[in-house]
């Protein structure tokens, strides 16, 4: 049975990362989200979700999307999230969006693509070295994510630090209050 990319993408990187994992997978069809029959239900093995991080979370086009689709049998479901330097709260999105359409994901990477600041040289003046540097760490990360796919492992990790964030951020709440009980 084929593998299933749906990508949504804007300036490039989300379908640039779409190709080049369908590239390590085999029998991978990409599919930009905006052409698919929203009524044709989705049939195969491995179904992805690539797009962009828009304000912290998932962009709306993509909500939308999700919203709408009907996924066939029990596939393996994933999803990558590209973006520059905060992924917000997306990885706990797209979870809780996956729950709500009945069909838990399997797998959420949060792929950040950020250009090294390019004034030190001459020839990155134009930033073309930056880009092919970010490229090509970009590509190894994505070998690393399809290897995951490929055995259809669980990968979860990320969404947890949000939580740990917010534990942190209320056990420091809890011992300022302490200290000024204590005065
Ligand atoms: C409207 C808008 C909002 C964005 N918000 C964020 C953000 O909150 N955090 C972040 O790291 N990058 C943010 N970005 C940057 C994109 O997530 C990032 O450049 C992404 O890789 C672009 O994907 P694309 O080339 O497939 O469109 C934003 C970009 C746009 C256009």
């Amino acid at each position: 049975m084929e593998n299933k990319i749906f990508y949504f993408s804007v300036t490039g990187k989300s379908f640039w990362t779409a190709l080049t994992l369908a590239n390590e997978l085999t029998n991978c069809d990409i599919i930009a989200m905006k052409d698919y029959d929203i009524d044709k239900p989705i049939f195969a093995q491995k179904i992805g979700f690539v797009f962009p991080v828009y304000y912290g979370g998932i962009p709306d086009t993509v909500k939308n999307f999700l919203s709408k689709i009907k996924i066939d049998g029990n596939p393996y479901l994933f999803s990558i999230h590209t973006y520059n330097n905060n992924d917000g709260i997306t990885s706990l999105q797209i979870r809780e969006k996956m729950i709500s359409c009945e069909t838990p994901i399997n797998a959420v990477f949060p792929l950040k693509m950020t250009q090294r600041n390019s004034q030190h040289s001459y020839t990155d003046i134009f930033g073309e070295n930056a880009i092919l540097e970010m490229l090509r760490k970009t590509q190894t990360k994505i070998t690393k994510i399809a290897k995951i796919i490929s055995q259809e492992k669980d990968y979860l990790k990320r969404s947890f630090n949000l939580f740990k964030r917010h534990k942190s951020l209320a056990k420091k709440q809890h011992h300022i209050k302490e200290k000024l009980i204590v005065r």
